[in-house]
């Protein structure tokens, strides 16, 4: 078995005791399997069978060197959306043909950067970026690769917080505007148009909206081709969600199933920009009860040492986490708050969790937390960033080491 699951020493990550590493570790501490986002990346891989595609692991659902470096030995592109996630890749080995370049608001700087570095597109969201894009290019003597960002007014069905494919959102350029821009690109000395990209947003749990994208990217690729621009690729962008509650969502192969059809009949490759689905399910944070006090309604509050700052997924957007203890006694179940020591309300991981009856210095995990965890993480109230470790073949190896207060203060003055 692999990932998290429960064996005579209680909860374990590929059979390595959450206890055992919460003490040598301390906590909070992230914990990963490294077999498991192996076999997340194999899955999605094998989904795509030899339709021509490339996965780009979206780097910013986390992007902890170690875990970026395992995924390009797994044989993945990256998705970056900053320089700083293109330096990451880079020195993670990754060839600038191999990294996309997403986000909106992207600087003169970034995209000189980008442009200086000839990634294997820029996915541009506007048509004065593209122009800015050209100028970047044309001063260097080259030509950029580019994608343009179509914003195709499909609702994900996902969290506001996290939709990104409706007209109303930031992102991209509406489908109308979208052939006209193209047609401009071609005139653009700097820039040469080899993609359509499309994202629609994160944790999308039905098939649906993913496949209307894909199907707008492919017919508006036919168009393009009408009119004798042809592209190499569209790139359907990441989004498919996991289960957090342990209900059951389309996988790997059902996305595959629902989209490759589309453009089975084109000979444009695929491009996937995955983050969640790749890491998400293979994380946990492991953290220690602190405090227990009465709360409301007849439940407890656990306080827990791990808080916003490690995971800010159930403050920001509300969202769901199973909560485990990691070992448990003989005793009667308790229903629970299990709530953050940062002052602020919203710093609470669950309401309502039934467990057997808690002490302080229990050990529990938060599961599901790989992605869009530790990359949120953040020292507000001067905490520390957590220390991460990754689980590989029974060794767990220090990844990231917990931050000190002398680390914060080299920053400043
Ligand atoms: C442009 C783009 N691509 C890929 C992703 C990765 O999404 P997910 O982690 O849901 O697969 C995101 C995140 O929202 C994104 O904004």
């Amino acid at each position: 078995m692999i990932g998290f699951f429960r064996d005579e020493n209680g909860l374990t990550c590929d059979g390595v005791s959450l206890d055992t590493l919460a003490t040598s570790k301390g906590t909070p501490l992230y914990v990963y399997s490294a077999e498991s986002i192996r076999q997340a990346y194999r899955s999605l891989d094998d989904a795509f069978g030899s339709h021509p595609h490339r996965i780009h692991y979206a780097m910013k659902a986390n992007s902890s060197f170690a875990l970026v470096r395992l995924l390009r030995e797994c044989g993945s592109a990256m998705d970056a959306n900053s320089i700083g996630e293109i330096d990451l890749a880079l020195r993670a080995g990754v060839p600038p043909s191999d990294i996309v370049f997403t986000g909106v608001g992207k600087t003169a700087e970034e995209l000189d950067r980008a442009v200086a570095v000839g990634v294997k597109a820029i996915n541009a969201e506007s048509s004065g970026e593209l122009e800015r894009i050209d100028r970047a290019a044309v001063a260097r003597g080259t030509r950029a690769r580019v994608a343009l960002r179509v914003n195709p007014d499909i609702d994900s069905g996902t969290h506001p917080h996290i939709s990104t494919g409706l007209h109303i959102n930031k992102f991209g350029v509406p489908l109308e505007q979208a052939r006209t821009i193209y047609r401009k690109m071609v005139t653009q000395p700097g820039l040469q148009p080899v993609g359509i990209h499309v994202h629609l947003g994160s944790q999308i749990v039905t098939l649906d909206p993913l496949q209307r994208a894909a199907s707008t990217a492919v017919k508006l690729a036919n168009e393009l081709r009408e009119v004798g621009i042809q592209i190499e690729y569209i790139d359907l962008g990441g989004g498919l969600g996991i289960s957090y509650d342990g209900s059951r969502v389309p996988g790997p192969a059902e996305y595959a199933a629902a989209v490759l059809p589309l453009v089975a009949t084109s000979d444009l490759a695929v491009v996937l920009e995955p983050g969640r689905v790749l890491v998400g399910s293979s994380g946990a944070v492991v953290t220690r009860v602190v405090d227990l006090k009465p709360g409301p309604g007849g439940r407890n509050f656990a306080i827990v040492d791990a808080s916003m700052t490690e995971l800010i997924r159930p403050a920001l957007y509300g969202a769901f986490h199973r909560i485990e203890p990691v070992t448990c006694r003989d005793a009667k179940e308790v229903s629970y708050d299990v709530v953050g020591p940062v002052c602020e309300s919203s710093d609470a991981f669950g309401q309502d969790r039934r467990f057997r009856m808690l002490e302080v210095g229990d050990a529990l995990a938060i599961l599901d937390a790989g992605a869009y965890g530790s990359a949120m993480g953040s020292t507000y109230n001067r905490r520390p960033l957590a220390a991460e470790v990754l689980v590989d073949k029974g060794v767990a190896k220090v990844i990231r080491r917990r931050q000190t207060l002398d680390d914060m203060l080299a920053l400043e003055q």
